[in-house]
């Protein structure tokens, strides 16, 4: 049906930031509203696409049409988007920490008075986009990832294109510069990195991104015939 292009597709989208723990009352985190990915998965499924949301805390509401998996931490976000496959498309907007605490403790750390302070020790997350990239078997034909950067935009987003294995990269500009501030904020100014090219849009407001995205994504899908 025409308007509804995306019709029998389902697509996973990753939103928001993930918690860290570091105790049992404090954790690591960005500030990412899940604003641009919650968007995504909307404007999708207003497509006609079945949509798998896996979402880090965010205070944004549930997409309505919309399936949404509520995850704290990079690893259950992993283990989600895991268990939501196969899809046909998946994108990949959440702020994933790429650090944890190396043994969250199971107690409040105590400021003892003395003046020591704890050292915390960081390891690796689980690359979700790369892994999702780089599966032999039930790889989504098409899997898109966002970067998010605070300097040459452009040219770490094709660096990430590569490293990461995926089909496209969805640019923006976290920092504090005129097309920054975009975590937490309502606008957007993003350059869709591809292996043909690059496509810069002008400042827009999420939503509108999100729909010129969801657009895209199901014109491919047809060209592909994914
Ligand atoms: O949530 P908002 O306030 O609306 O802000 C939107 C946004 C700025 C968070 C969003 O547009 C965005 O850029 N999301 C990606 C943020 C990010 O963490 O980018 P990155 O450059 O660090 O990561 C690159 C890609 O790898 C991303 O697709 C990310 O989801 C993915 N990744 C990163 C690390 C990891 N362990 N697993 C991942 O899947």
């Amino acid at each position: 049906e025409a308007n509804r292009p995306l019709d029998g597709r389902h697509v996973i989208v990753t939103s928001g930031p993930t918690h860290e723990p570091i105790d049992p009352v404090r954790y690591i985190a960005n500030r990412s509203s899940g604003k641009q990915g919650h968007a995504l998965a909307a404007a999708l499924a207003r497509l006609g696409a079945r949509v798998t949301l896996v979402s880090g805390p965010v205070t944004e509401p549930d997409p309505t049409g919309v399936q949404t998996i509520h995850v704290e931490t990079a690893r259950d976000m992993a283990q989600a988007v895991e268990d939501a496959l196969p899809a046909s498309v998946a994108v990949c907007a959440a702020a994933v920490a790429d650090w944890r605490v190396d043994g969250e403790a199971g107690q409040k750390i105590k400021k003892d008075g003395s003046g020591a302070v704890p050292t915390l020790s960081l390891v690796e997350n689980p690359d979700i986009l790369a892994s999702l990239s780089r599966r032999n078997q039930g790889r989504p034909a098409l899997v898109i990832g966002f970067a998010a950067e605070t300097e040459k935009v452009v040219d770490h987003a094709r660096a990430k294109l590569a490293r990461k294995g995926c089909d496209w990269i969805v640019a923006n500009d976290v920092g504090s510069g005129p097309d920054g501030g975009v975590m937490g904020s309502t606008d957007n100014t993003v350059h869709i990195v591809t292996g043909e090219g690059i496509e810069s849009w002008p400042k827009l407001s999420k939503i509108e991104v999100a729909a010129r995205l969801a657009a895209r994504i199901a014109l491919t899908v047809k060209e592909r015939n994914i």
